[in-house]
């Protein structure tokens, strides 16, 4: 049976007991068994991230009201570190706290609308903003993030993209444009910023974890170089 990770962050954030499953087989005994063992150490909604997908498994699941909220894909960009590094970032420019208000305005307004949170009506919308909020004054403030990129059109920031080290390498963690600001190259600017920053620290993978049917944002990647490693269906499951 696979293992629930309890997950500190967001169970205190939502105010509930909430765990991860990562599983590769699922039955509808292993299913039982990882109901009782969350009810048994009251967990209220599981994650559920699923290495593989059939019909009959999605079947199952959704017999037992799993929600289908993403489908998690992960694309990943090699970068050729070479001698003669290019600085050129455009107009993009480092986190400052005078641009606070407006990244708690893009991450809550745009970004968190992309979100599984947004999907789910139990957690619903203003707690996806909330959330994204969070998320992006603990990028900023507390060193969360390693670095912090800015988009600013007259004296303010439009756009913002964030690089983040996990244990699996460093990944691009929030990125948003202001909407009256999108289609007009920015988030391109960006993602050419991230990569010129990453080969600055040697950085030689850049990867990002996106939603499936997120196709604008799939396509600034895939236009910009990264290519899909990934897929894996995730689901809520509220116990
Ligand atoms: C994804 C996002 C950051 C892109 O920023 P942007 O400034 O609008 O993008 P750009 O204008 O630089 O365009 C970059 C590429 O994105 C794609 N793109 C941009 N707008 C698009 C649209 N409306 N429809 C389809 N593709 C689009 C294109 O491939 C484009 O490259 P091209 O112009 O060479 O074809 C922006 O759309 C956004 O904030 N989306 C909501 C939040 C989000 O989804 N964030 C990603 C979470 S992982």
């Amino acid at each position: 049976m696979p293992l629930i990770r309890y997950l500190p962050w967001d169970s205190r954030f939502f105010g509930i007991k909430i765990g991860q499953i990562t599983a590769r087989r699922l039955t509808r005994l292993s299913l039982c068994q990882i109901r009782q063992k969350a009810k048994q150490h009251r967990f209220k909604c599981l994650y559920l991230v699923l290495e593989k997908q059939s019909k009959k498994i999605q079947t199952l699941l959704q017999s037992n009201r799993l929600i289908l909220v993403d489908c998690k894909t992960t694309l990943a960009k090699r970068l050729l570190v070479t001698k003669k590094q290019s600085t050129e970032v455009g107009s993009i420019v480092c986190f400052q706290k005078r641009y606070l208000r407006d990244l708690i305005r893009i991450s809550g307004n745009v970004i968190s609308r992309e979100s599984r949170f947004s999907v789910d009506s139990k957690f619903g919308r203003k707690s996806a903003k909330k959330l994204y909020e969070e998320w992006v004054k603990r990028s900023v403030l507390q060193s969360y993030a390693r670095q912090a990129l800015i988009c600013e059109r007259g004296k303010r920031a439009v756009g913002l993209l964030t690089l983040r080290q996990k244990k699996a390498g460093m990944y691009i963690d929030l990125f948003g444009v202001d909407r009256p600001y999108q289609g007009k190259g920015i988030g391109r600017a960006l993602l050419q910023a991230a990569e010129v920053w990453a080969k600055s620290k040697k950085i030689k993978l850049l990867k990002v974890v996106t939603q499936k049917k997120n196709k604008t944002a799939l396509r600034a990647y895939r236009a910009q170089g990264f290519r899909i490693v990934s897929e894996h269906p995730f689901y809520h499951w509220w116990l």
